[in-house]
């Protein structure tokens, strides 16, 4: 089987050769707002682009409540078909764990990982974006190595914290060769920026590359609504974003 030492990894390919670009929302830290990133940017592409949104977070999943999609099911044929949202197509393990949660580890949980991204027929698409959970873990070690030409948009919040460990990430992905589009840091508060001892993100990937989106306290009202999330502050100042997407085309 050559350098592959599993079958799944020849349909994966298969599968992804007729989306144009693959990209991972990831970042350090719990809680920066990578979920609400990733779908809202998927949305706000959907307007002009063909995209699929992929929940990686297997053990935590909330990008179909994010986006309203709790009652919907993928279509079983030859595979399954992604149900569409504001057309974005969307695939998630909660589909089919329901309300339970998914506790998983180790081989269990890269090995759903490879079946979700085996089974899933997202057809011509454009973009698909990647809800990743939190920092360095399993499911990026297997997305890294199953999809070698995935693009990275690390989230961070102003705190030093969280910007430590994502500069650290950056600085990483870099050495490994993988493009980092932009860092956006969230729930920024122009008045208190970003402190600069965690400024060294910049220097990794480029000052033109960060992106701040403010604590936008309507986002929470529009949670499970796509049409109503689009309207929000925080889509309008993500819609910079798709910018520095577009412009590496
Ligand atoms: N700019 C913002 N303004 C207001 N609320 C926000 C903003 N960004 C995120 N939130 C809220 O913060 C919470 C955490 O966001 P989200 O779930 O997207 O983070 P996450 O990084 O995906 O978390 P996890 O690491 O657990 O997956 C959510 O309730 C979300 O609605
Ligand atoms: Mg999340």
């Amino acid at each position: 089987m050559g350098e592959r030492e599993d079958i799944r990894e020849y349909v994966i390919e298969h599968r992804l050769s007729s989306v144009r670009r693959v990209i991972a929302v990831s970042g350090g830290k719990g809680g920066t707002g990578k979920s609400l990133t990733a779908a809202v940017l998927s949305l706000i592409l959907a307007e002009r682009y063909k995209v699929g949104l992929l929940d990686l977070d297997i053990s935590s999943p909330t990008v179909h409540l994010i986006l309203g999609a709790c009652c919907e099911k993928p279509i079983e044929d030859n595979g399954l078909i992604p149900p569409e949202i504001c057309g974005v197509k969307v695939m998630s393990v909660a589909f089919f764990a329901g309300e339970r949660a998914v506790p998983l580890r180790g081989s269990s949980l890269s090995d759903i990982l490879k079946e979700i991204l085996t089974i899933t027929r997202w057809g011509e698409i454009d973009f698909l974006i990647i809800d990743m959970p939190p920092g360095f873990g399993e499911a990026m070690m297997e997305l890294l190595k199953l999809v070698r030409r995935v693009e990275f948009i690390l989230v961070t919040t102003p705190s030093i914290l969280s910007a430590e460990v994502v500069r650290r990430m950056a600085c990483m992905l870099c050495e490994m060769g993988k493009r980092i589009l932009c860092v956006v840091e969230n729930m920024s508060d122009p008045e208190f920026p970003v402190h600069p001892a965690a400024g060294g993100i910049s220097g990794a990937i480029g000052e033109r590359s960060t992106f701040n989106v403010c604590f936008d306290p309507c986002v929470e009202h529009a949670i499970g609504n796509a049409e109503n999330l689009l309207k929000t502050r925080f889509a309008h100042e993500l819609r910079c974003v798709v910018e520095a997407i577009e412009s590496r085309f």
